[in-house]
């Protein structure tokens, strides 16, 4: 049966006056991405989720793969993942609607477990998370006893059960580092994404054994594409999410998390730049920085894009679909990700350099 927001599913809402009056002061900050008339079909549904929020005390964490409309006129937090983690784990707010993926809804509902955790569409997973289950975790630890296990994530909350310290892109240097020296062993466990493994192993001489996971939309990027963007687009900088292949980082300028991105942006402003990663980050990124010229290769994430803005209204209305993870798993899986968050990140991005990175294995699923 289609999930409500499927175009058959719901009735558009309409663009009345007092809507107009809400939600004109939002418009400017997305025109250059939505034309007016579809702006007026996106506006109902701003309003109301606005009203909603106010009535309900929630927020809305948004990632930066979200669409503009909702990363820009709903989103109360916006940011990548680890950052949305840090909010979700401060917010007094008695509602959380995550406008992003099912992982990060429920790292959300582990870190507030009091609070009602939303996510829009059940459907919204992620190939990483689907790549490993606790029991492939608990079997590797066994293989390889004394290693911690460190995941990314971009897993459930049973793997994160099974877990000794969590990671994000924008910090798994210095998590493995920490682990290795903490549990005092040459060697990590590093799960589930072998391209991130591989990409860290090469800043670290920590021994990494990884899994065979990968995410779905950076692996499709090739060096050779971003040879072609370069021979098409002369002087363009090459910034890359480290989920790509160690190949593609190799060809790349800069590489970092979505906001490490972001933030490169911000602060150089280069004047002609591709992010090799999700497409919806381009328009929000360019949002902010409107004397940078973006070229738009586009790989969409299918599970982000399950997110729309009806959907998030019928969240808000019908209290669906409530994140429930058992108290049991909760409690594991918080130590790992709290580690993480106190944890100070003095590293924010992962620059290339040429020595291979020593990885010792990619497990197959067992
Ligand atoms: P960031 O942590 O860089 O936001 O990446 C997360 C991700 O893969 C979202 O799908
Ligand atoms: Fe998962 Fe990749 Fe989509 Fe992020 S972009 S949610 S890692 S499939």
């Amino acid at each position: 049966m289609p999930a409500f927001g499927d175009e058959k599913t719901h009735t558009a809402l309409a663009y009345t006056d007092e809507v107009r009056r809400k939600t004109d002061y939002l418009y400017p900050k997305v025109a250059q991405f939505i034309p007016e008339i579809e702006w007026r079909v996106h506006a109902p549904y701003i309003a109301a989720i606005n009203d909603l929020k106010r009535e309900k005390n929630a927020v809305v964490l948004a990632h930066n793969y979200m669409t503009p409309e909702i990363f820009n006129c709903v989103g109360d937090f916006a940011g990548d993942s680890l950052q949305l983690a840090k909010e979700a784990a401060k917010t007094d707010a008695d509602i959380i609607v995550q406008a992003g993926v099912h992982f990060m809804a429920e790292t959300s509902k582990i870190l507030c477990p009091e609070k009602t955790v939303l996510i829009p569409d059940l459907r919204a997973g992620c190939s990483l998370a689907a790549s490993i289950t606790g029991a492939d975790v608990r079997l590797l630890k066994q293989k390889y006893p004394g290693a911690p296990v460190v995941t990314y994530v971009n897993t459930t909350a049973d793997v994160k059960a099974e877990t000794d310290i969590c990671c994000t892109s924008s910090n798994a240097v210095e998590v493995v580092e920490y682990a290795a020296r903490e549990w005092g062993s040459d060697t990590v466990l590093f799960l589930p994404d072998q391209y991130l493994a591989k990409n860290v192993a090469a800043m670290t001489d920590v021994k990494i054994v990884t899994w065979a996971g990968a995410c779905e939309v950076h692996e499709r990027f090739t060096a050779e594409d971003i040879c072609e963007i370069r021979e098409g687009n002369p002087g363009v900088i090459v910034l890359a999410h480290p989920e790509c292949p160690p190949d593609v980082l190799a060809e790349a300028d800069f590489a970092g998390s979505t906001s490490g991105m972001s933030n490169f942006v911000k602060e150089n402003q280069p004047k002609n730049v591709v992010l090799i990663t999700e497409c919806s980050m381009s328009d929000n990124v360019a949002l902010e920085n409107p004397k940078v010229n973006f070229v738009r290769p586009c790989n969409l994430c299918p599970h982000m894009k399950r997110i729309t803005l009806p959907k998030i209204l019928h969240s808000f209305q019908t209290m669906e679909h409530e994140v429930i993870i058992d108290p049991e798993i909760i409690a594991k899986a918080r130590l790992p990700i709290d580690r993480m968050i106190a944890l100070p990140l003095t590293r924010q991005s992962m620059y290339n350099h040429q020595r291979p990175p020593e990885v010792a294995a990619i497990e197959s699923r067992v």
